[in-house]
C-alpha cells in the first residue's frame, strides 16, 4: 500500500519533469547550443511534452475527487520539481557548455522521466482510475522514445565534432 500522499508527490514529479523539459529545449535553444538539426528533432519532443503535461493535469483534475487527492499539493510539488530541474541543469552545464553537454543534459532529463513514469506506473494499481494507469504507460512509451532520441542526438554530435 503506497500512500495517497507519496502518489501525489510522483505525479506532481512527473509533471513538473514535463514542464521543465519544455523550458529547457527553450533555454538551450536561446542560448545557441543547439544546431538547427536539432532544433527540429526536439521541437516535436517538446510539444509532446506539451501534450503530456495538460493530458496528465486534466486526468489528475478529473479523478481528484474519487481518489481523494489534493491537486494543491500536486501543483505545487510540480512548480518545485520544475524549479529544481532549472537549478540541475544550470549546474549540469556550468560555465562554458557545448553543444554536446546540451544534448546529454537532454538526456538526463529524459532518463528522470523515464524512470518517473515507470514508478508512477508501478503504483497505479494504488488508483482506482483505470484511465491513470493507461495514460502512464502511454506517456511511459513516449518517454522512452524519447530518451532514445536524445541519445542518438547525443551520439551522432560526438562522432561529428
Ligand atoms: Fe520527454
Amino acid at each position: 500500500m503506497v500512500e495517497k500522499e507519496l502518489i501525489e508527490q510522483k505525479i506532481g514529479e512527473a509533471i513538473g519533469l514535463e514542464i521543465a523539459a519544455q523550458k529547457s529545449v527553450d533555454e538551450l535553444v536561446s542560448k545557441g547550443l543547439l544546431k538547427a538539426e536539432h532544433e527540429k528533432k526536439l521541437r516535436p519532443m517538446q510539444e509532446e511534452a506539451n501534450t503530456q503535461q495538460n493530458e496528465m493535469n486534466s486526468l489528475v483534475k478529473e479523478i481528484a475527487e474519487d481518489e481523494g487527492f489534493d491537486i494543491e499539493n500536486i501543483n505545487s510539488v510540480s512548480n518545485e520539481t520544475a524549479l529544481k530541474a532549472s537549478k540541475i541543469m544550470e549546474t549540469y552545464l556550468g560555465e562554458e557548455p557545448d553543444t554536446q553537454e546540451a544534448l546529454e543534459f537532454l538526456c538526463l532529463a529524459e532518463g528522470a522521466e523515464v524512470t518517473h513514469y515507470e514508478v508512477l506506473a508501478s503504483v497505479a494499481k494504488e488508483v482506482k482510475s483505470r484511465k491513470f494507469g493507461t495514460k502512464v504507460r502511454d506517456i511511459l512509451k513516449e518517454e522512452q522514445n524519447h530518451l532514445e532520441m536524445c541519445t542518438k542526438l547525443a551520439k551522432q554530435n560526438i562522432n561529428k565534432e
